[in-house]
């Protein structure tokens, strides 16, 4: 076989993200740890507890494993609850252990890119409202101020929120998420807080530490109609718009687009250093009079499509390449903040990240301005309300006895890394079903 490679520009951006809530363990503080104590709310009834143990001292292991899997950077977040445990109380050693540990990258030489908000709220926050209260405007910012300050100089690249519309779409329609509702007056309420919120942070980011590129780490999910028929293309373009496009649209040109018109927020006009992206999966949607609730869109993934082992995630690297296209329209360099599949077996993840690496070196070779991907996760971690019945990482944890044990895949992606290519003999190695797909002939 001639080897073939497919490289990536120099100084290209590889690294893994994790979330504090996720990864830190005992985070006593927040709506989430409430939240995990109510049977029915978590998958078998798990909880984050130690999670993978990052507050007791463990992030310097993990952060190791990065490092010698030769990532350059790292993505995490910090805990607003343990910054912030009371409000205007600030907890200095909380921030002095987020210094440590942002200066334990540097060491590593992982860059770090820091996020603000992770889904998750100190317990006074949700008492006060949480995000439908616009008090949280101001209480954000006053958040972003203090950790900028802190981190300065250590820091570079920050999100001030992680997948606004993950968050609205579960926590205030779905009512998976804390607070757990059902309530679309509410979620829209949230939306516009969000987006000031964001703007605020932005401007704050800035003022207190120069330099920084601040964006916010949007989740795009594919919605294909599923045939030609007009009212699943409606449908289609009607879920984008709300679960897509509304977010950035506002960042970008000030206004937030709702069910029925647009709601200005000029002050958001502009507020995107980079145009931060999470891919994961893409569904098909049809139109379907018994969904009003989902503006009357069936989602589903078509039956032959190759799913995760839980069936969450449907392997659709073209839907990455529209999702890299439509990024790249926003005129903003692209990150790809998380991209990722659950696979406790590693039978899926080696293809998954062959096929989508691909997608990323065609479209930078179709000379979109893409800088850097952050694979979700690098040691599994507390996956929200699906508990640790699924696993995102290319090391597995026993999050009994904390034990990590590589996957295939981590040894994959240190390769892609150290190498800065995806390689024909990498792909033959660890996902030889996807070579005559990448590499025919
Ligand atoms: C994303 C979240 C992240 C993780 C992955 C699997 O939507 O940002 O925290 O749960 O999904």
């Amino acid at each position: 076989m001639i080897e073939a490679s497919l490289h990536f520009p120099p100084g290209f951006l590889w690294g893994t993200a994790t979330s504090s809530h996720q990864v830190e363990g005992n985070n006593k503080g927040n709506d989430w740890w409430d939240w995990e104590q109510h049977p029915g709310h978590i998958s078998e009834g798990d909880r984050s507890g130690l999670a993978c143990d990052w507050w007791g001292g463990r992030w310097a292991e993990d952060l190791d494993r990065a490092a010698e899997g030769a990532q350059n950077t790292h993505r995490l977040s910090v805990e607003w609850s343990r910054i912030e445990p009371r409000p205007g109380i600030w907890d200095e050693q909380a921030l002095a252990q987020y210094r440590e540990i942002v200066a334990g990258m540097a060491q590593r030489s992982l860059r770090p890119m820091v996020t603000l908000h992770h889904f998750t709220n100190p317990r006074w926050l949700a008492e006060q409202g949480g995000w439908e209260n616009e008090e949280v405007i101001l209480r954000f910012e006053a958040f972003a101020r203090k950790v900028a300050a802190a981190l300065a100089g250590q820091v570079d690249l920050w999100c001030t929120l992680n997948e606004p519309n993950v968050y609205v779409f579960e926590a205030y329609l779905e009512g998976l998420f804390p607070p757990g509702k059902q309530d679309p007056g509410a979620a829209f309420r949230v939306m516009g807080n969000m987006v000031r919120a964001h703007a605020r942070a932005y401007r704050a980011i800035h003022e207190l530490a120069p330099g920084s590129q601040v964006g916010v780490a949007h989740h795009f999910r594919g919605i294909q109609p599923d045939s030609a028929s007009p009212l699943d293309h409606l449908v289609a373009r009607l879920q984008s718009r709300l679960f897509n496009e509304a977010f950035p649209r506002a960042l970008w040109s000030g206004r937030l687009p709702l069910l029925l018109g647009e709601q200005a927020i000029p002050e958001a006009r502009g507020t995107q250093d980079f145009f931060g992206l999470n891919y994961y999966t893409t569904d098909r949607v049809a139109f379907d009079l018994r969904r009003p609730g989902e503006f009357f869109g069936r989602r589903f993934f078509p039956p032959r499509a190759e799913l995760s082992p839980g069936g969450f995630i449907a392997n659709v690297p073209d839907g990455f390449s529209a999702a890299l296209r439509w990024a790249s329209r926003f005129g903003l360099p692209v990150l790809v903040t998380e991209n990722g599949v659950e696979d406790g077996e590693d039978r899926l993840r080696p293809k998954y990240l062959c096929q989508h690496l691909q997608k990323l070196w065609q479209a930078l070779n179709s000379n979109f301005p893409i800088r850097g991907y952050w694979h979700w996760t690098l040691v599994d971690n507390f996956e929200w309300e699906r508990g640790w019945t699924q696993r995102f990482g290319l090391w597995a944890l026993n999050p009994q006895t904390q034990q990590r044990t590589a996957r295939p895949s981590a040894q994959l992606y240190a390769q892609i890394c150290r190498q800065n290519c995806l390689s024909s003999s990498m792909v033959a190695s660890f996902a030889p079903a996807a070579l005559p797909i990448l590499f025919p002939g």
